[in-house]
């Protein structure tokens, strides 16, 4: 695991879209799984800088979300479909046919999540996973369990993410109480895994996903074992491992 520190949510911002565009110039059908929440919402924007400025072509890039909400259409505000073309797809030149969201108008989840992993499988899996870190370890919707998780599966959120994700609800019996997610098992057949954190809130996850035991208490733990596998965080969400400068 790689750990890069820097100063504020702006240079995580700058650093992470600099490691996603180089993999685009790099490889321009790049395969990109992508993530929602307000930590990667700099990094978008950056991205969005640069296509504007010619410097990264989206054209053939193809993406895979690691969650929905169950329950929710794709064109409901709250949906993650709605937040990346909001903050993503809607101003770069990438092929909406060619981004995927696990399809949480669907309410067989078997079928939903069966269908996104067949999919996911189909192409090979992705060449880099972007993530973010819920306050309690979680990665996707995998939240602290007894397992850790395998394929996409529908998910009860605990209390505290629910919590933690009604600051973007108007009311917090608004948030949904199941989503689907990627299982952790798919998470780490990435090639590479790119986790993104900030703020003090962060501090005690960023700890345990680093320097603690790989646990499925905290999912993002077993990050620990991959090959390729890089943490960008600011200070204040580095402020518990004074061991990196
Ligand atoms: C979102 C996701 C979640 C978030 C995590 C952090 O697609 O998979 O795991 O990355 O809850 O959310 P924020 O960035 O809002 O703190």
């Amino acid at each position: 695991m790689r750990i890069i520190r820097c100063k504020d949510y702006d240079a995580m911002s700058r650093k992470a879209a600099n490691i996603i565009s180089a993999q685009v110039i790099m490889k321009p059908n790049a395969k990109l799984g992508l993530a929602t929440g307000t930590t990667p919402i700099g990094a978008y924007q950056q991205l969005i800088k640069w296509y504007e400025k010619d410097d990264v072509d989206f054209s053939q890039v193809s993406t895979y979300n690691l969650d929905e909400y169950r329950g929710l259409s794709h064109e409901d505000p709250q949906s993650y479909h709605y937040f990346m073309r909001k903050n993503f797809f809607d101003h770069v030149n990438i092929d909406l046919a060619n981004t995927h969201v696990p399809d949480g108008s669907n309410l067989d989840a078997d079928e939903a999540c069966a269908s996104y992993d067949e999919l996911v499988k189909s192409v090979g899996y992705v060449d880099l996973q972007l993530l973010g870190i819920g306050n309690n370890g979680h990665i996707g919707f995998n939240e602290p369990d007894e397992a850790f998780s395998k394929g996409t599966h529908c998910v009860d959120l605990t209390e505290s993410t629910i919590q933690a994700n009604s600051r973007l609800f108007e009311r917090e019996e608004d948030v949904p109480r199941q989503a689907y997610t990627m299982g952790v098992q798919t998470i780490m057949r990435a090639r590479s895994i790119l986790v993104i954190a900030n703020g003090e809130a962060k501090a005690q996850a960023v700890r345990d996903m680093c320097f603690g035991r790989v646990t499925p208490h905290v999912p993002a733990s077993i990050l620990q074992l991959h090959t390729n596998c890089t943490v960008i965080a600011d200070d204040a969400a580095l402020s518990l491992c004074p061991e990196i400068k």
